[in-house]
Parts: structure tokens; sequence; C-alpha cells
């Protein structure tokens, strides 16, 4: 028996980065996989990889932002494959920029992908689980979440917030089976990153990273299935670091 045999998962920000790997790696734990994301092309050949490997996947494109969008991706997983068990809210962007840099519409539009997405995926997503006896909500926040960075005010307020609904959504429906933990990585090797020059993302990790190296997303996957699975059945409400050591204090 496989740790998610049986399942089905829908997975936001499937098309690239930690929700591409999660993607891969669900289906090949036996879930059945609803790949995410705003770009239907990438989806797709995600969802393609997903099937020449033998598994069950359906590509679905949407806004994560916007409730209609959030609704129909759950409404065509859940008559695709009858039911929804996991959740994975993964979409996010990362804006830069201090309170005086950015713009008001650069904050709501943050907030909306960051925050909001969190909030429509959980209210849309548990009554399905609720009709499948329990489940489980994983949201992808981040270490800025837990401490600030310079110039990230609107990313670092939208990941703490992702904390803190993580846990207000577990208190919420733990009576209903439901488990809701969020992941903090901290500095993963995603498109998300693409931007940052090599030299000044060694520089950044080698003064906050105690462990030498840099995260794969294939490592946040393998954590996002362990709390995904039965294995993890007593945890909810719970923020799980994967920073290389970052949050365990100063280094040098
Ligand atoms: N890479 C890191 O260092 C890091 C660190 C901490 C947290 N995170 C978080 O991890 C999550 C995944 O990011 P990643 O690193 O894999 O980068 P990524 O850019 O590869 O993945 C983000 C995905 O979200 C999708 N997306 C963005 N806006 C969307 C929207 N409105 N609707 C639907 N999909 C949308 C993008 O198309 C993309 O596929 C994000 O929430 C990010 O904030 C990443």
């Amino acid at each position: 028996m496989r740790r998610l045999d049986g399942k089905i998962a829908l997975i936001t920000g499937g098309g690239s980065g930690i929700g591409r790997a999660s993607c891969l790696a669900f289906p090949r734990a036996g879930a059945a996989v609803a790949v995410v994301g705003r770009n239907l092309a990438r989806v797709e050949q995600v969802a393609q990889a997903i099937r020449a490997a033998g598994g069950q996947a359906l590509a679905l494109s949407g806004d994560m932002s916007r409730s209609e969008d959030v609704q129909a991706c759950i409404q065509a997983t859940v008559q695709q494959f009858g039911g929804l068990d996991i959740l994975f809210n993964n979409a996010g962007v990362s804006p830069s920029g201090s309170v005086t840099a950015i713009s008001e519409a650069e904050w709501d539009a943050c907030l909306a992908i960051n925050l909001r997405s969190v909030f429509l995926g959980a209210k849309y997503a548990v009554p399905e689980l609720q009709r499948r006896g329990g489940g489980v909500i994983l949201n992808t926040a981040g270490t800025f979440g837990l401490r600030a960075a310079p110039a990230k005010a609107a990313y670092a307020a939208a990941k703490a917030g992702v904390i803190n609904l993580t846990r207000a959504i577990a208190l919420d429906y733990a009576h209903d089976n439901i488990r809701c933990n969020a992941i903090c990585p901290g500095y993963v090797n995603t498109p998300l990153n693409e931007g940052v020059p090599l030299a000044e993302r060694d520089a950044f990790l080698a003064c906050t990273q105690p462990l030498r190296g840099v995260i794969g997303p294939d490592e946040v996957a393998e954590l996002a299935l362990y709390l995904a699975s039965d294995a993890a059945r007593m945890i909810t409400g719970q923020c799980f670091v994967i920073d290389g050591g970052q949050q365990a204090g100063m280094i040098g």
C-alpha cells in the first residue's frame, strides 16, 4: 500500500517549482492529481508526465485569487475523480518592496494571490472534504512569514497571514477530521528565484543558512507528501520549516 493510494488531490501552482514537484510526487504515492495553474499548456505538460508514468491527472487553468476559478477547479476535480481528499494551496508570487516603494495595487495583488487564494481554496474545499469524512489542507507559507525580510513588506505580511489562517482552519474543522498544516520553505531552487543572480544567492545562503547546499523543490514535495498522508494523522495547525537551518539562529 502506497502512502496516498485512493486519495484525490488538487495542487495549485502545479506548473512549476514546488507545485510541479508535488504534482509528480503525489501520484507516485498513489494519488490522482488535479494540476492547477495559470498557464494551461504548462499544467497540461505536467499532467501528461504524470499519465506517462502511469498516474491519473487532470490539468486545469485558473487564477486562484478569483473565487469563480477556485470553485470551478474544485468542481472539475470532484467531477473527474469523484471527490477531493487533499487541497494543496501552493500558488504564490513573491514581489519585493517596502511599504513606501509598493503601490496599493501591488499590495492588493500580493495579498490576493498569496493569502486570499488560501481562504478561497479552504472555503470551497472544506464542504468536499466533509463529504469524504475528512481530508487535508496544506498551505505553502514561507520563512518570511515567520521573520520578515527587507523589502518584502507585502509578501511577509501575506505569508504570516497564511500561517495563522492555517491554525484557524485547523481549529475550526478538526471535528470534521480535516487537518490543516503549513510548509515554510527557506530559499528553494525554483523559477520564483530565477531573477536572483547566482553570486547573490550564494552570498545570501553562506551567511544565513547553516547547512550547505540549495533546497530543491523535490525536498519540499517530500515534506508535503508526508503531511498529506495518514502517517501525519495527528498533526494539524502546525507550520513546518524546511530552510537548511536558517531559523535556528545566527551563524558565523
Ligand atoms: N522558492 C522559494 O524560495 C520559496 C520560499 C518560500 C516560499 N515559497 C512559496 O512556494 C510556493 C511555490 O513557489 P515556487 O518557489 O515553487 O515558485 P514558482 O514560481 O515555480 O511557483 C509558483 C506557481 O504559482 C503559480 N501562480 C502564481 N499566481 C497564480 C495565480 N493567481 N493563480 C494560480 N497560480 C498562480 C505560478 O504560475 C507558478 O506556477 C509559493 O507560494 C511561494 O511563495 C517559495
